[in-house]
């Protein structure tokens, strides 16, 4: 890397152990602390994950930076602070929110997600480090540092939606999830996990959101050859939520070691909204069915996929197998 980028990175190592110091050691961190305790956090796992506090102040990490000889212009690259549009000098980009710091693919700091309390204001829940030289959300996967040894010990992989679901999933003793930083999966990011595993478990949120987020990034795994399984959260909770509610042996014993497989995902995500009483419904929920049934599978799972839909639809399997046939010969 750069000097330039080497600077970036060692100020937010000093960032971060501002607001951790601020979070632990001060009256103002004292809201951020009792918040994080409320959603299960202890002190130790706050100091493992980094976690700190932003000053509701407008220059204090601005004065920090000037005071230990950081250019500032560079700290406004850096993503860490922000120029005032008078031209007059910068002022803190985080503030009053809880500071998870980003890592990159070898723990260093390289961007924070800053939390708000309370999510009844304006301010957006979560707000991240903008694209900067060393923080490119379409490249970054929260947690892959940690997650790298034990993928390979576990031979797979998680992806959740929120870094929420991550930590507390790592409280539940799962350590091998990763999550986006807000954005979708990209093939940059499909690229680095390729490297790592070719067996992924996708683990969203169970909402309309999350459901449609999981069926994108299954396909596009799936496309790039991965073994792809899809763990189901019943409707209205994440990770963390059901770990909350359940415990972390319900979400262990229930949720990730019974994924759907890939097919299961997709048959179930279509026959959503699908009522069978409608011969045009079972028309179409057959036909996007058997689409995922003419290639790259086993006979004995094609034949098992074929029993099911028969016994879903009430089609002879007779009839769904000279479906297939048609298709397989359109192709
Ligand atoms: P908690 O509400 O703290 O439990 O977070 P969550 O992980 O459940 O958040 P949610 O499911 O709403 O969103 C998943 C991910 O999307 C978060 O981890 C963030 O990265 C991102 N996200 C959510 N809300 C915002 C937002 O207001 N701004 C930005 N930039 N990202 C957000
Ligand atoms: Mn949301
Ligand atoms: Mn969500
Ligand atoms: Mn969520
Ligand atoms: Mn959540």
């Amino acid at each position: 890397a750069s000097p330039e980028e080497e600077r970036m990175k060692e100020a937010h190592i000093l960032a971060a152990d501002y607001f951790q110091q601020l979070l632990l050691n001060t009256e103002e961190g004292e809201e951020g602390l009792r918040y994080l305790e409320n959603r299960g956090f202890t002190r130790d796992m706050i100091e493992t994950y980094g976690i700190g506090w932003s000053m509701p102040n407008w220059d204090s990490l601005t004065t920090l930076l000037q005071h230990k000889g950081f250019d500032l212009d560079e700290m406004e690259q850096g993503g860490l602070i922000i120029k005032r549009e008078d031209g007059s000098g910068y002022f803190d980009r985080f503030r009053s929110r809880i500071m998870f710091p980003i890592r990159d693919d070898i723990g260093r700091i390289i961007a924070f997600s800053g939390r708000v309390i309370n999510t009844e204001g304006e301010a957006a829940k979560y707000m991240n480090s903008p694209e900067s030289p060393i923080f490119q959300k379409s490249k970054v996967l929260y947690n892959l540092d940690q997650a790298r040894p034990v993928v390979r010990k576990e031979r797979k992989l998680i992806i959740f939606e929120g870094f929420m679901d991550v930590l507390a999933s790592k409280n539940a003793n799962i350590h091998h999830g990763v999550a986006t930083m807000g954005t979708s999966l990209t093939p940059q990011h499909i690229q680095k996990l390729k490297r790592i595993t070719s067996q992924i478990i996708v683990c969203y949120d169970g909402d309309h959101a999350g459901w449609e987020a999981a069926k994108r990034a299954a396909e596009m795994l799936h496309a790039e050859n991965l073994t792809v399984e899809v763990a189901v959260l019943p409707a209205g909770l994440d990770p963390d939520e059901y770990i909350r509610k359940n415990g972390a042996e319900s979400f262990r014993d229930n949720i990730i070691a019974v994924p759907q497989s890939f097919i299961s995902f997709m048959m179930m995500y279509a026959k959503r909204n699908k009522n069978f009483q409608y011969p045009n419904d079972v028309q179409q929920y057959a036909d996007e069915a058997l689409s995922y049934l003419t290639s790259g599978i086993s006979p004995i799972e094609r034949e098992l996929y074929i029993k099911r839909l028969s016994e879903e639809t009430q089609v002879s399997t007779e009839t769904l197998q000279g479906q297939l046939r048609l298709k397989e010969a359109q192709q």
